[in-house]
């Protein structure tokens, strides 16, 4: 290549990374709510499916539980820790206690978000919840709509306990969200094809 249309190339090369559109640029979310996971009672949101055959659980978090007992959820998300606080989603799955000595609970759950600016969309959350923790870290696995493809991770504690059957978790949700993903929805253009 001769220097000018080496430069020339050079050029055009940093003009087409400085043009690149901002949808190819990934985006960073973070959302912060409540979950009101309540297990009797009026309201109840949760029911368990498994009264496990398991040995008894010696945790004394866990009184009366056995190893593999599962519950499904369709728990109410809110603004603040308040349950009257303005509602912005459910949080739809199941948890179950996979420690036989550690109070830890396998958590699977899709975020539905119904409220602002991501309502529609959903997150993919999977992970350990050891309830003697004071902060639990589970994983974003993926997601739907504004979350297609994210990545992330969710930090969660007890926020209170209003009863025996009314916990309430704070969350903290880090999502990374690659441009791409979001710029492909329904932007298929001739000639080109989005994978
Ligand atoms: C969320 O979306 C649904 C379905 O499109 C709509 O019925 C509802 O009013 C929306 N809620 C809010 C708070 O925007």
């Amino acid at each position: 290549m001769a220097p000018t249309s080496r430069i020339l190339f050079l050029v055009s090369l940093t003009l087409a990374l400085a043009t690149a559109p901002a949808a190819a640029r990934s985006k960073q979310i973070h959302l912060h709510f409540y979950m009101h996971d309540i297990t009797g009672g009026p309201g109840q949101t949760a029911v368990q499916l498994v009264k496990s055959p398991g040995p008894a659980h010696p945790s004394p978090y866990m009184p009366g539980a056995h190893f593999g007992d599962t519950t499904v959820i369709d728990d109410a998300l809110t603004e603040g820790p308040d349950a009257a606080s303005r509602a912005v989603g459910r949080a739809q799955g199941s948890y179950m206690l996979a420690g036989l000595k550690e109070p830890a609970l396998m958590v699977s759950m899709n975020v539905a978000l119904t409220g602002g600016a991501y309502n529609g969309s959903t997150i993919a959350v999977v992970g350990r919840d050891d309830v003697s923790a004071a902060v639990r870290e589970l994983a974003v696995t993926g997601g739907t709509g504004a979350f297609r493809k994210a990545t992330g991770h969710v930090l969660w504690r007890t926020a209170k306990v209003e009863s025996r059957d009314h916990i309430v978790l704070e969350l903290d949700v880090y999502a990374t969200v690659p441009g791409a993903a979001a710029a492909s929805d329904g932007q298929r253009q001739a000639g080109v094809v989005n994978t």
